[in-house]
């Protein structure tokens, strides 16, 4: 089959803007939202008729020039703003109420650790201070493998730091602190993770590693993820479906659907079927940056 004919939709405006029925419907849904700022007096609208919806489960990319809105879209699903209008509901619950019940892991740019803690104790620092309710279970079947994908030592030593367990952030490289990171938002029971350019601040190399190591852990516990990011290789080889913003006001541009198999490998990034996803996120940008259709 030729990645043209399974490829399914560039722009598929109804699915972004009408979740699928059933169970798999109750991730996130944003119906029409909007957002301004004010800024030295003059409106700025943030975010304009902004309609999607993330499944259960399922990992989606936003990509788009700076300023179109990709943070403040992320902390109006995770609760930590306000829209002014329109609709917003993760499950059956407002992002307030999801937040309150602390079905959000945020993952920021920077590391955020506590200098002062080891990289265990900061890995299981909201544990400790009672935020979820964690469980280590000996033994094996679905009940263990679900406790042993959130086991804060295992997924450390997935990610190559089981022997920097006791270590401070200081003694880490910048991509080191950055897998703290996602270890400790993956340690968390939290359902639904919500990135802001994870790997902005880490080089080529390291950043081309960590893509699988998150895709890594993502498959023991396939989270809703909702992941912001500037590079087109990033969100194509991650997602089930990149959105590309368009500025000015922040809107969905496009939505492409990434019909690559999983797991995701990186031969794969070779391959003619990543090139034409790849391509058509670049031509939606590139749209979006022009201010025309795609
Ligand atoms: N708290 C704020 N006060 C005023 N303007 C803001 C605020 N947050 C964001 N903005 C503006 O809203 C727009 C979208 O910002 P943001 O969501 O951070 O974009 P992105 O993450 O895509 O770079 C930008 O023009 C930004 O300057
Ligand atoms: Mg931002």
């Amino acid at each position: 089959m030729t990645p043209r004919r399974i490829h399914r939709a560039v722009a598929d405006e109804t699915r972004a803007s009408s979740p699928p029925a059933g169970p798999a419907g109750a991730g996130i849904v944003l119906d029409h939202v909007n957002k301004h700022f004010f800024h030295n007096g003059t409106a700025i609208i943030a975010l304009a008729n902004v309609s999607l919806s993330v499944a259960v489960g399922e990992f989606v990319s936003v990509i788009g020039p700076s300023g179109c809105g990709k943070s403040t879209l992320l902390r109006i699903i995770g609760g930590l703003l306000a829209p002014d209008g329109g609709r917003v509901r993760i499950g059956d619950a407002t992002p307030a109420e999801a937040r309150a019940a602390k079905r959000f892991g945020f993952v920021p740019q920077t590391p955020a650790l506590l200098p002062w803690r080891s990289v265990a104790g900061n890995v299981t620092l909201l544990r400790d201070v009672g935020r979820l309710p964690w469980r280590r279970q000996a033994g094996s079947g679905p009940e263990a493998s679900g406790d042993a994908a959130s086991d804060p030592m295992a997924l450390l030593a997935q990610v190559g730091l089981g022997s920097f367990a006791r270590s401070l952030p200081r003694e880490l490289s910048g991509g080191m602190q950055q897998r703290v990171s996602l270890v400790r938002a993956f340690a968390l029971g939290s359902p639904i993770l919500l990135m802001d350019e994870p790997f902005a601040a880490l080089d080529e190399i390291t950043r081309d590693a960590m893509r699988y190591q998150l895709l890594d852990i993502w498959g023991q516990t396939h989270k809703t993820v909702v992941f912001v990011t500037h590079s087109i290789p990033e969100a194509v080889i991650l997602s089930d479906r990149v959105v590309t913003m368009a500025a000015r006001p922040g809107r969905v541009a496009s939505v492409e659907e990434i019909t690559l198999a999983r797991p995701r490998t990186e031969d794969m990034e070779d391959s003619e079927e990543f090139s034409f996803h790849a391509h058509h996120v670049r031509t939606a940008l590139r749209a979006s940056w022009e201010g025309r259709e795609p």
